[in-house]
């Protein structure tokens, strides 16, 4: 069992593996859903510390809101505005949220009070249109670190842009 103490090296080379397999399970679908959902079942059974993963997704009739998309997890809340919590400032900044402690961010919505630390990246299409967020939730705090963010903005480019 990996706790969240994981060592960079490990991370990294975990991270790798991810990539390379989706690259090749995900050659040639265009399906934004099947990505998304190939993407958050990949992930989860990757990394033990990921407790909740998956996609909020604009919603196209309401263009400031995110709606849940595919995840694997405990009940996600179904609708997130832009500018609210850690998913909704992401989108609304479009810039990767790191946060060591989910209680001190501001506005952070408790979908499930067992999550402590997160990461949300936006993710962006290859017209440069911002089409998600990825939100990656763990029960530990501080388990996201700059491997996570590199590596999760990279798989969101190779896989969606
Ligand atoms: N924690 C998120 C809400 C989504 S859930 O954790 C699945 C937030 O504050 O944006």
């Amino acid at each position: 069992m990996m706790e969240d103490t994981v060592q960079p090296d490990l991370k990294k080379s975990l991270y790798d593996e991810a990539e390379k397999e989706l690259i090749s399970i995900t050659e040639g679908e265009t399906n934004v859903t099947a990505l998304m959902a190939t993407v958050s079942c990949i992930l989860s059974q990757k990394f033990d510390y990921y407790f909740w993963t998956g996609f909020y997704v604009v919603d196209p009739q309401k263009e400031n809101e995110l709606i849940v998309g595919p995840y694997q997890g405990t009940l996600g809340c179904l609708r997130i505005p832009f500018g609210r919590g850690v998913c909704g400032t992401a989108a609304a900044t479009r810039e990767t949220q790191l946060v060591e402690d989910v209680h001190a961010f501001p506005g952070h919505i408790a979908c499930d009070s067992r999550s402590n630390s997160e990461i949300v990246v936006p993710v962006i299409n290859g017209d440069g249109q911002l089409i998600a967020v990825l939100d990656v939730d763990s029960v530990e705090y501080g388990s996201f670190d700059e491997t996570d963010r590199v590596s999760l903005e990279t798989l969101m480019q190779r896989i969606f842009a």
